[in-house]
């Protein structure tokens, strides 16, 4: 339960917040590399409650720049992407991906009016299949990488989807490893089958997972400790979470993934999944059949804009005469339209002060407090050294895995093991 200036602190994310005055010393997803288009349409696109776009230009390269232009404040979404830079369409106006206003064609030839304007551009790099930009007023810190991100882009795919509410809703359920064997039970039961194991249907059948967590440079590791049939086994599942807004762990097939809840706005998200396979590449039939199980699939599940058509004024599609006859626990085709339609419906942003924790739910506390204190800190003017930004957090090794093991050995001797 948190007090409602906590659950304020927490949540909001505008530029005088200070939520959204720390997570812009991160950088930040704004785009799939995919999205853009060398020489294509600029997209428009929303971070920290600020109106983007975001473009590719004609050479490949990416820039984001502030939605609006310098003149009178058309979209650069309708922009034309041209060699160097969006060229307005009302009057002309050109601005290139640094914020420099290369051409005003509609002021007299003789006019040096353009060089006292600088565009909002932010910094932007590219890797992992994603576009990241720095909203930041300070310098941009080195960009992070992750193991996905060291990988070839045949050995991972990434997949997006709009969520219509706060963003902690959705990082809430990444870190909350107790909801698999429940809200996910078609999945483990279904994926258990398939496999003719038992691994995945141990999970279903301990709901009520110990959970064990560490604090470390980057936010937190933790395990969530399952019964497995017999007492000399259990079956461990660790997650990280890596601040601000991502979680890792063992996704579809037991591949390491990652979920980032990246804020639009208050009341609105952007979630990217990562699944990754460092070993081998991941086929196109794998892709198709991960996007159909996760309920990722555009123009079935995702409408043009990448928001579900699934949502609350449909209540989320629930079939209820599937679940009458017992072929599903959800009536929510789609694992992570799962997710979703249980994060959306607690609101577009949820009053905290009204929850009962339990004991599955210390993850979930442990992540608002660092989150908290690291805002707490922003506000005081402390402005490096804050979680995942200080030395000692590096990334680039992390991941989460789920395994069967003998019950005497300390779980943290698993980490970096072979499976
Ligand atoms: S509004 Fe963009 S050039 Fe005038
Ligand atoms: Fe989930």
């Amino acid at each position: 339960m948190l007090k409602p200036e906590e659950n304020e602190l927490l949540c909001r994310v505008g530029p005088d917040t200070g939520m959204g005055g720390l997570l812009r010393r991160y950088w930040l997803p704004v785009a799939c590399g995919d999205e853009l288009v060398a020489g294509g349409a600029p997209i428009r696109t929303r971070l920290l409650s600020e109106d983007l776009v975001a473009f590719r230009d004609p050479g490949g390269r990416v820039g984001v720049l502030d939605e609006h232009c310098p003149h009178r404040g058309a979209s650069l979404s309708l922009a034309r992407n041209e060699e160097c830079g969006l060229r307005c369409i009302y009057h002309g106006w050109k601005i290139g991906a640094d914020g420099r206003v290369r051409e005003t064609p509609s002021e007299p030839e003789s006019s040096s009016f353009r060089h006292r304007i600088r565009h909002a551009a932010y910094p932007v790099h590219e890797s992992g299949g994603l576009v990241w930009a720095y909203l930041g007023s300070q310098d941009a810190p080195e960009p992070r990488a992750f193991e996905w991100t060291l990988l070839p882009a045949s050995h991972y795919v990434v997949f997006k989807a709009r969520v219509a509410c706060n963003w902690v809703q959705g990082l809430e359920g990444v870190i909350d490893s107790a909801h698999l064997t429940h809200l996910h039970k078609d999945l483990f039961f279904r994926a258990g089958d398939a496999a003719g194991g038992e691994r995945l249907g141990s999970i279903s059948m301990d709901g009520s997972p110990r959970l064990e967590i560490e604090d470390t440079a980057y936010g937190f590791r933790y395990a969530a400790l399952r019964r497995a049939g017999d007492e000399a086994s259990r079956l461990v599942r660790l997650s990280h979470f890596v601040a601000p807004c991502f979680g890792l762990f063992a996704g579809p097939m037991a591949l390491p993934s990652v979920q980032a809840y990246v804020p639009e706005d208050d009341h609105n998200t952007a979630m990217y999944f990562v699944i990754a396979d460092r070993e081998n590449p991941i086929g196109e039939d794998l892709r198709a059949a991960l996007r159909t199980a996760l309920g990722m699939v555009p123009g079935v599940d995702l409408d043009a804009g990448l928001r579900r058509v699934r949502r609350a004024e449909n209540g989320w599609l629930q079939d209820r005469e599937a679940m009458g006859r017992g072929e599903t626990f959800t009536g929510i085709a789609g694992v992570n339209a799962e997710d979703q339609a249980v994060q959306e419906s607690m609101g577009r942003l949820y009053d905290r002060g009204r929850e009962h924790l339990g004991t599955s739910d210390v993850a979930v506390i442990r992540m608002r407090r660092i989150m908290i204190n690291a805002a707490r800190r922003y506000l005081r003017g402390e402005r490096d050294d804050l979680v995942g930004l200080g030395a000692g957090a590096r990334t680039d090794e992390l991941c989460g895995f789920e395994r069967l093991a003998p019950a005497a050995v300390p779980w943290q001797e698993l980490v970096g093991a072979d499976a």
